[in-house]
């Protein structure tokens, strides 16, 4: 971060009194206004409801350019990422700024895998919840009580304490996310095996039970592994400005992804795979997608394309490019391709893309609208598919948490407010209202 002699001057037309507002520069990215002395100098907050165009944080891990479709993780492109790394470096990379060497890789990977299992406890504490709950839940609860069962790694200014926690989170999200898909098919748990890899090993404790060895299919391991990659970290979103604005009052890091996990269950947010799988399940045949299309587009009516538009990509999101040869690559190596599902969604894809609507709105198919295709074709459960991308996403919230406590300038969150309500007023005895 640096400040050079640009700055803005804001000016109160109705007194004449003028203040300059310093602007900082990071390394890639717009520019941002200082409006830390904002209100101790003019009275006034600033008002942005959905953060469109606030900064919250200073952060070094992961930038992208909407407009051009970039997605870098520490500077490294989602692209080049996706296909030349794995996980696990991926993890390493998010968490310390660096791709590790061999040896570094190595030792990572085994931390993580020895962390795997979790407190046999933690079994007895899952059997509360009942058997149809939504895994999402599951997961809130399951990993906020990690805290519970884990006291030694919750001091937040110790970094040993900080680092065991983080690797704690990262190698337990596939137990726990499995744990969860088990417990509701009411089949028993299966516990993680060490030989295998960070993507194997969950498809192993999803799919293998006692009776019967799971074959693990390389194609669905990397494209797996791929779609922790796409799914690592994204900058400052709704689940990871949670995680940060918990972390910021001191909550200890087991609670604040448990935040993170709530935040990305809604719909406009990583639950959107899971609505992407249930709105082509209402569409239902390819000949619907045009009367869905109309829906979408009528201002009268509520219903959206799941699956279609971003926040942030204005032009094409780079992590859907990845996914969609992913997704033909799956369907391939499962000789899937008379699903009716991936029919309509490939018309929906063809007809949102041509239509001016959505090319006028900047609205194109998002990570989640091919992740749905290939965890469906995966044999994977509607209800499991926010599951699967909040297990992916935890290293990327345990870095940004990281790097808020290591922030010298960091203070607990406390946005202000633009007051509408009533003015005070004096309390009224009941019988006189
Ligand atoms: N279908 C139809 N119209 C849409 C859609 C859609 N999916 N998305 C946006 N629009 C329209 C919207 O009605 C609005 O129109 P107007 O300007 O006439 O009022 C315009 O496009 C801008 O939409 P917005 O809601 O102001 O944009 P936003 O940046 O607040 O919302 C979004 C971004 C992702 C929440 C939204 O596009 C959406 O709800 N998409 C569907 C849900 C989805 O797929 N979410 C996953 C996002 S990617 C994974 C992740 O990062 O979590």
């Amino acid at each position: 971060m640096s400040s050079n002699e640009r700055s803005f001057t804001l000016t109160d037309n109705s007194s004449g009194e003028s203040w300059e507002l310093p602007v900082m520069h990071g390394t890639l990215g717009p520019d941002v206004i200082d409006v830390r002395k904002l209100y101790a100098q003019t009275g006034c907050f600033t008002y942005d409801p959905g953060f469109t165009s606030t900064g919250s944080c200073e952060s070094k891990i992961t930038f992208i350019d909407g407009d051009n479709g970039v997605l870098l993780y520490r500077g490294y492109p989602i692209e080049q990422l996706a296909e030349k790394s794995d996980f696990m470096e991926v993890c390493y990379l998010l968490l310390y700024g660096e791709l590790p060497t061999a040896d570094q890789k190595a030792k990572f990977e085994h931390d993580i895998t020895y962390h795997t299992m979790i407190h046999e406890q933690m079994n007895t504490f899952l059997r509360g919840f009942r058997r149809d709950a939504h895994p999402m839940a599951v997961m809130c609860g399951m990993v906020g009580a990690l805290s519970a069962f884990y006291h030694d790694s919750t001091d937040i200014a110790d970094p040993k304490h900080r680092m065991v926690s983080s690797y704690r989170m990262i190698a337990k999200m596939p137990t726990i996310a499995a744990l969860a898909y088990k417990y509701n098919l009411g089949q028993p748990y299966v516990y993680p095996k060490n030989k295998l890899r960070y993507a194997e090993n969950f498809l192993h404790m999803m799919f293998s039970n006692p009776c019967e060895e799971y074959e693990i299919d390389p194609v669905l391991a990397r494209a797996m592994d791929v779609i922790l990659i796409l799914h690592a970290d994204h900058e400052q979103n709704a689940s990871t400005s949670t995680v940060r604005l918990s972390g910021s009052s001191g909550a200890n890091p087991f609670a604040c992804i448990s935040a993170g996990i709530a935040s990305l269950w809604g719909p406009a947010h990583g639950g959107a795979n899971e609505a992407v799988l249930n709105m082509l399940e209402e569409i239902g045949d390819k000949s619907n997608v045009g009367t869905f299309v109309e829906k979408a587009k009528d201002k009268d009516d509520s219903f959206r394309l799941m699956g279609f538009g971003h926040r942030v990509y204005k032009n094409f999101d780079p992590r859907s490019r990845v996914m969609r040869t992913q997704c033909h690559k799956v369907l391939d190596a499962l000789g899937v391709h008379d699903e009716p599902l991936l029919e309509i969604a490939l018309e929906l894809e063809k007809i949102a893309l041509e239509d001016e609507y959505f090319i006028e709105k900047k609205l194109y198919p998002n990570v989640d609208f091919y992740s749905g295709i290939i965890f469906k074709a995966m044999g994977i459960p509607t209800t499991m598919f926010t599951a699967l991308f909040a297990v992916a996403r935890t290293v990327g919230w345990i870095a940004q948490w990281n790097e808020m406590i290591e922030d010298p300038s960091q203070k607990i969150g406390r946005p202000r407010q633009l007051f509408t309500g009533a003015e005070q007023r004096d309390y009224v005895d009941v019988g006189q209202r």
